[in-house]
């Protein structure tokens, strides 16, 4: 281990993040009374042009008027490359009420990306005497994004989350699909005839954890859009929490559940949890590092998996 320890990432619940476009005020309040533990109000891409100033208007006035409970309320601003975003953080900023938590960046692809909102951000929060530091979460949806990751996961001390956005990925990526997210049809290996189904956002999913994980920041994975597939979306939550990310995207209320189901540790994965850390309490009382827990080998390395595993259940019940 290097001498610099791993920084904890915020201890909050961050297992679904329910989206919905600013410009559909009829779905607010059925957001805030939904069980996603984060609430994305959006005035990016799922807002029509002819809608951007109004859906504005909309968050606004949802951030003080909706009773949001206790979520991390979150507004995902324009990008960098639009005309609207710097709009939408000085309006953000200077109207909305103290309840706003965060901000999301999208298709961020470079740390100086982060650092101009940051600037704006800073500036605005002292000129209003806003308290309450604003944190951003980012989208990595881009080739520049990717490969820029780490340096992304470092931009600022706002940053709290990083997603993976798989369908502007895909397409910045110059990726053959169409679906956003989960299992593409041409993406296989072949053995003796059959086929069997690889996982192409497996790197990157992998690059954006490793990213967060350095600076203590929350890895999640972001939209599947066949809402009418959940086995689908519960495989693909599955291989991400199975990478070390925490939660998922909820595109539509259905996804809700689901979500919540595969990233809070089950009974049964904490129950074992915690047999393996008695099973290393007794060995390290008599002196042994390492013992056997149903018939396989457990360490001092596996103190820590499972420690991974009872931390995640605890903080759940805690929020
Ligand atoms: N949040 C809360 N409630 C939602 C919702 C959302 N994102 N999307 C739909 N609902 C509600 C509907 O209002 C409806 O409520 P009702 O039973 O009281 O009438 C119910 O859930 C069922 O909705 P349904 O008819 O199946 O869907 P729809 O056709 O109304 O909407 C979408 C489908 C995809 C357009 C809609 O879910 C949506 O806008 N999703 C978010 C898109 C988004 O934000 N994208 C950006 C991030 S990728
Ligand atoms: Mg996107």
């Amino acid at each position: 281990m290097s001498f610099r320890l791993q920084p904890a990432a915020p201890a909050r619940p961050n297992r679904c993040q329910l989206f919905g476009p600013g410009s559909n005020t009829k779905l607010f309040a059925k957001m805030a009374a939904s069980a996603a533990d984060v609430i994305n109000l959006d005035l990016e891409d799922s807002v029509a042009p002819s809608d951007k100033e109004q859906a504005r208007a909309n968050v606004i006035e949802a951030i003080g008027n909706v009773d949001w409970g206790t979520k991390t309320l979150s507004v995902r601003i324009n990008g960098l490359d639009t005309p609207y975003w710097y709009r939408d953080v000085v309006d953000l900023l200077e109207q909305s009420s103290a309840r706003l938590d965060q901000i999301m960046i999208p298709k961020v692809g470079c740390a100086e990306d982060v650092y101009a909102v940051d600037a704006l951000v800073t500036a605005i929060e002292a000129a209003k005497g806003r308290t309450k530091r604003i944190a951003f979460e980012v989208i990595i949806e881009s080739a520049a994004g990717i490969a820029h990751v780490e340096e992304i996961a470092a931009s600022s001390p706002r940053l709290e989350a990083m997603s993976l956005g798989a369908a502007d990925f895909a397409a910045s990526m110059g990726m053959q699909t169409t679906g956003i997210g989960g299992t593409q049809e041409n993406y296989y290996m072949l053995r003796e005839g059959q086929k069997y189904w690889s996982d192409p956002w497996h790197w990157a999913q992998t690059a954006i954890v490793a990213a967060c994980r350095t600076h203590g920041i929350l890895p999640v994975d972001g939209p599947f859009g066949d809402f009418s597939d959940d086995e689908g979306y519960i495989a693909q939550a599955m291989r991400s929490a199975t990478l070390g990310m925490v939660g998922k995207w909820a595109i539509h209320p259905k996804q809700i559940a689901l979500a919540n189901q595969v990233f809070t540790p089950s009974e049964a994965a904490v129950a074992e949890a915690r047999e393996i850390l008695a099973a290393m309490e007794e060995a390290k009382a008599s002196g042994a590092g390492a013992t056997v827990y149903k018939g396989r080998l457990v360490d001092i390395a596996s103190i820590k998996q499972a420690e991974v595993i009872v931390k995640q259940s605890e903080m759940i019940a805690a929020g």
